[in-house]
């Protein structure tokens, strides 16, 4: 018998190949269903995957019974709608990062959520790879001892992105499809961020492409109950250094007893703790792990891994992590940050919350 113990219906088979490969290579997941509206790929996808069925209809694969979790890969403006559906057929669901591109729908959702009892869990893949859970251990063991500051960034050349039909459409912006990686990391260890205050430029590749959504941006959050803070930082739209001089993704944390780093694309982890000196890891005999497919821009090792905690959470009755509420209040963080870049001024994050009337 099968000890795969959960079935998922994946919506979106663009990124969504990502997540085929991490369902069917984890012990604890299937794949019940896949559709997308491009029936094409919905067959190539089938035969990659050797699957023996697809749909073009959300409709029919909600209506399965055989299908415990909707994994959601469509577009960023399309995840609160499908959210909705999914929990509305009763699915627990999987949303890729952005959950929303803005919190116009964070009260329905909350309000679906609650009434539904069901459970969303947010892909933040860039908590899951490999540098990142390690540094996360050691933090949570208190290797760094007291947090100071954390540094995190997300710069890559994504201009290739805007070849994208949707990246055209109203709600895209470099901000949440790309720099909530950064966010998020920034957010998880300061869970409490409190203000926020940045800048943010947009450059003429942008805006050949008629956006005008900044492509290049730093901000300073501040967790009061703390004292502790965080620089943010993304580049979207102009040339990188590449991964060998700047990591694409690079999270540092400061503490008083030790600093770590941990970066990707190179799964390359490096800390310094006191007494124990200078150390830097490398994870290659985990490259193909991460990444099964061509490049390096894509995420199913890292997928894999949420999946696995998703499932592992589930089992033990715990609530998957990030779930609705702390997406939301992220998604609040970057409200503030687009405040401040308008303003110029520092932006409470519970003033944002509360203009929208968002009680989490
Ligand atoms: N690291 C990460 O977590 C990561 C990386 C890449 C992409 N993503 C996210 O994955 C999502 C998809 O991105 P992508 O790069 O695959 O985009 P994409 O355009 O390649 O794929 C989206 C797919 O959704 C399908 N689709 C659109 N509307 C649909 C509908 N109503 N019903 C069924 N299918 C529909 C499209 O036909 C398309 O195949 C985005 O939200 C993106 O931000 C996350």
């Amino acid at each position: 018998m099968s000890d795969k113990r959960f079935t998922m219906g994946v919506l979106g088979l663009g990124e969504g190949r990502s997540i085929l490969s991490a369902a069917l290579n984890s012990p604890y997941w299937t794949v019940g269903n896949i559709c997308d509206l491009n029936e094409d790929l919905c067959r190539e996808r089938m035969e990659e995957f050797h699957l023996s069925r697809y749909t073009t209809q959300y409709e029919e694969m909600l209506a399965d019974p055989s299908i415990d979790v909707i994994g959601i890969y469509t577009p960023d403006q399309l995840h609160a709608q499908h959210i909705k559906m999914a929990l509305e057929a009763g699915k627990d669901v999987l949303c890729t990062k952005p959950l929303m591109v803005n919190l116009d729908d964070a009260n329905a959702l909350l309000e679906c959520q609650k009434r539904t009892g069901r459970i969303v869990f947010v892909g933040q893949s860039s908590r899951y790879f490999e540098p990142a859970q390690r540094q996360r251990a050691d933090y949570e063991e208190g290797r760094l001892g007291n947090l100071i500051a954390v540094e995190a960034h997300y710069i890559t050349d994504a201009r290739w992105f805007l070849e994208r039909d949707w990246s055209h459409r109203p709600g895209f912006s470099w901000m949440y499809n790309f720099m909530i990686h950064a966010v998020d990391l920034a957010a998880w260890y300061l869970p409490d961020v409190s203000e926020v205050y940045g800048v943010g430029a947009v450059n003429d590749n942008t805006r050949a492409c008629g956006l005008s959504v900044p492509d290049t941006l730093r901000f300073l959050f501040k967790e009061e109950s703390t004292g502790r803070f965080a620089t943010v930082g993304g580049a979207y739209a102009s040339p990188a250094l590449g991964s060998g001089i700047e990591q694409s993704i690079s999270c540092t944390l400061r503490g008083d007893k030790g600093a770590s780093r941990a970066g990707y694309p190179k799964l390359k982890y490096e800390h310094h703790f006191d007494h124990n000196g200078h150390h830097v890891e490398t994870f290659d005999d985990r490259h193909s792990y991460y990444f099964r497919f061509e490049g390096e821009t894509h995420h199913a090792g890292e997928y894999q891994n949420y999946i696995e905690q998703m499932a592992r959470d589930m089992l033990a009755g715990r609530t998957p992590k990030p779930d609705l509420k702390e997406a939301i209040h992220t998604l609040a963080i970057m409200e503030a940050m687009e405040q401040s870049m308008e303003t110029g001024k520092p932006v409470r994050v519970e003033d944002v919350l509360r203009d929208r009337n968002i009680c989490l």
